[in-house]
């Protein structure tokens, strides 16, 4: 690297704003570039024209970047890979190859993973057709249905009885929604989920600051799923002991797995988790930051984070170049008309002159000089606090302020499952 650091984020939603800004407030002073990135990201960051995988590589060659880093788990398994194409072409990439992000692209794959290396997880057999799911099911509700492939987080139904399981079933094997493929069924889990991220460089590895996210659409838990409609997050989430647990049982293992299975990981790796009454188990892995909860995450990180991120990519694990505040963030989603199911766009946004939360935009664009709502996910509002409350008021105090016709948002982010 001569001179400044430059850095491209893949991705273009209000995580890969997030990832944005808190690189380019990095110590070291980097420059910042994005792919297909957005209006809201090009305030920070430089576009990157390309067109498709092999021209990203391309322009990520003649602009000299000297690290990718990966937003959005699409790249990762698209194509050659994200990770191996920029291998091949010297590139220092955070964000795993296509093999390892096999992980989160295919559930089959991740439960396998998890059996062999003794990791805590939900009992599942992966069926190729509905017969073969209804004998696995065999009358025991409820059970968790989940199909085999990245479905935009809408792959999974939660069944409580035959009829939800039927539908479920239909829409997989006979409208095939979500193309060919198989699909798991799997044990339901009760208890508290967690999001719990961990920084991977080889065989070392880091747990950041924990998030919860809020996937309901509706207050209460009410509603269908979504990408998510809010998050917290705050190193007092858990107490000690059982982040120690999901140390020892799940990251560790996790993490020597890989290097077992010869799979190369330097990046962000999502541990999704359900806190049973018999200790965590793993819901899902992802092999990226969550969204929202990087949008929660990231005001709590303090550090040099492009650092961090070129020296892991380089496979030089430096854990002391970031930490975390110990303070609580709370990140409201707003949502356009219509999602989940549909989206809306056009609707002009008010508000955010005098908003003084962060605002990361996961889904607008900017015509003239006004922004609109262009997306399922809107915008993403954060507050940081040193306490809880202090947070969650902040957020919805400023996120009371930001409006767009038709938007949808709940009311109970951080009140509810804490
Ligand atoms: P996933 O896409 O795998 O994260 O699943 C989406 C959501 O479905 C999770 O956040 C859980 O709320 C729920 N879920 C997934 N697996 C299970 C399970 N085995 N038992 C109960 N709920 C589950
Ligand atoms: N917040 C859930 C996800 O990023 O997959």
């Amino acid at each position: 690297m001569g001179g400044v650091m430059k850095i491209a984020v893949i991705g273009k939603g209000g995580r890969e704003q997030a990832l944005v800004e808190t690189l380019a407030s990095s110590p070291c002073h980097p420059q910042l570039f994005a792919f297909p990135g957005s209006d809201a990201i090009f305030q920070s960051a430089k576009p990157l024209h390309a067109d498709g995988l092999n021209s990203l590589i391309d322009a990520m060659v003649a602009e000299g970047i000297d690290l990718c880093v990966a937003g959005e788990e699409s790249y990762l398994v698209s194509g050659d890979g994200l990770s191996n194409l920029c291998a091949k072409a010297g590139i220092p990439c955070w964000g795993p190859p296509k093999e390892s992000a096999q992980l989160e692209a295919s559930k089959e794959f991740a439960k396998k993973f998890l059996m062999k290396h003794g990791i805590p997880t939900g009992a599942a057999v992966a069926v190729a057709n509905a017969q073969e799911a209804r004998a696995a099911i065999a009358g025991h509700y409820p059970t968790v249905l989940k199909f085999d492939g990245l479905a935009a987080g809408k792959g999974v139904a939660v069944c409580p009885d035959e009829a939800t399981a039927d539908a479920f079933l239909n829409e997989v094997f006979e409208e095939k929604r979500f193309g060919e493929g198989r699909l798991l069924v799997e044990e339901y889990l009760s208890g508290p989920e967690i999001s719990i991220f961990a920084a991977v460089c080889d065989d070392k590895f880091l747990i950041l600051c924990p998030a919860r996210d809020y996937k309901r659409l509706k207050d209460g838990d009410e509603g269908p799923n979504t990408g998510g409609m809010g998050a917290v997050a705050s190193r007092r989430l858990t107490d000690d002991d059982t982040i120690r647990t999901i140390e020892a049982r799940i990251v560790a293992p996790t993490v020597a797995g890989l290097r077992q299975d010869g799979l190369p990981y330097r990046g962000f790796l999502y541990f999704g988790l359900m806190l049973t009454p018999d200790g965590p188990k793993v819901i899902e892995y992802n092999c990226r930051f969550g969204d929202p909860e990087c949008e929660a995450v990231m005001p709590l990180l303090r550090g040099d984070l492009a650092s961090f991120c070129y020296a892991g990519a380089k496979g030089d694990f430096r854990p002391e170049l970031i930490d975390f505040n110990e303070g609580w963030s709370v990140c409201c989603i707003l949502a356009s008309a219509g999602y989940p199911a549909s989206s809306h766009s056009g609707d002009v946004i008010t508000g955010l002159d005098t908003c003084e939360a962060r605002v990361f935009h996961c889904g607008t664009k900017r015509v003239d000089s006004a922004w609109q709502a262009a997306g399922g996910r809107v915008l993403a509002i954060t507050a940081t606090g040193n306490t809880l409350q202090d947070a969650r008021t902040r957020a919805y105090a400023e996120a009371a302020k930001v409006d767009f016709h038709g938007s949808q948002r709940r009311g109970d982010i951080a009140y509810r499952n804490i």
